[in-house]
């Protein structure tokens, strides 16, 4: 909500999308999550730049591990910096942009095997809640923005948002987003 509402133009292509394919004022099913690519792709871009565990959860190395011309000893606890990855400018253009179109026709997917992109993480220690969390969060944004038009606080302009995160193992906003709805 906080990405579409300082790229106003990304959430009125959002709408744009669900009206079309929905129907303006409608709650979303679940059969019409594959009928949304470009809401789909917000919630990449979303997650490419704000990935809830930055860190995932720790790992550590069962043995010796040769990895680039490193060698990881055994025993060693190992941290994957999904943040790092998520903006690195050797993978993604303009990588510090909210611009869901570069997932449009990409076959980059948050299910563990494309490892620009791994905000659930991956192998044995994956999310097990992703199945749920990959239904409920285009349930959840769509039919918000499907539903009400959005408007910021008094005095908030989408240049002047606070996009402060506060780490830790799950990173939230420093400062909530107040955002009042209009229904549509
Ligand atoms: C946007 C939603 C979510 C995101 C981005 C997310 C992300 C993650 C990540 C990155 C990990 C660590 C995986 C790793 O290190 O490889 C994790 C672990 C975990 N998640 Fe989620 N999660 C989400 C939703 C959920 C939900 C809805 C549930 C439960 C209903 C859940 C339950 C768990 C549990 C229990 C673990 C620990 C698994 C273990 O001990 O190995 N998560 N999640």
């Amino acid at each position: 909500m906080t990405e579409l509402l300082r790229n106003p133009e990304k959430l009125s292509r959002a709408q744009a999308e669900l009206h079309q394919v929905i129907g303006k004022g409608k709650t979303i099913e679940e059969a019409d999550i594959s009928r949304l690519p470009y809401l789909e792709a917000v919630l990449k871009e979303t997650f490419r730049l704000h990935p809830i565990a930055p860190l995932l959860l720790p790992r550590k190395s069962g043995e010796d591990f040769p990895i680039g011309g490193f060698t990881i000893p055994k025993g060693a606890q190992v941290y994957i910096n999904v943040f790092a990855i998520g903006r690195d400018p050797s993978i993604w253009d303009d990588p510090d942009k909210f611009v869901p179109d570069r997932f449009l026709g990409s076959d980059i997917d948050v299910r563990g095997q494309n490892f620009e992109l791994v905000p659930f993480g991956g192998g044995r220690r994956i999310c097990p809640g992703l199945p749920l969390a990959a239904r409920m969060l285009p349930l959840m944004l769509g039919s918000l923005i499907n539903i009400f038009n959005w408007k910021l606080e008094d005095g908030v302009i989408p240049e002047n948002m606070n996009m402060e995160e506060k780490f830790g193992l799950a990173v939230q906003k420093a400062q909530s987003l107040k955002a009042v709805p209009i229904p549509i």
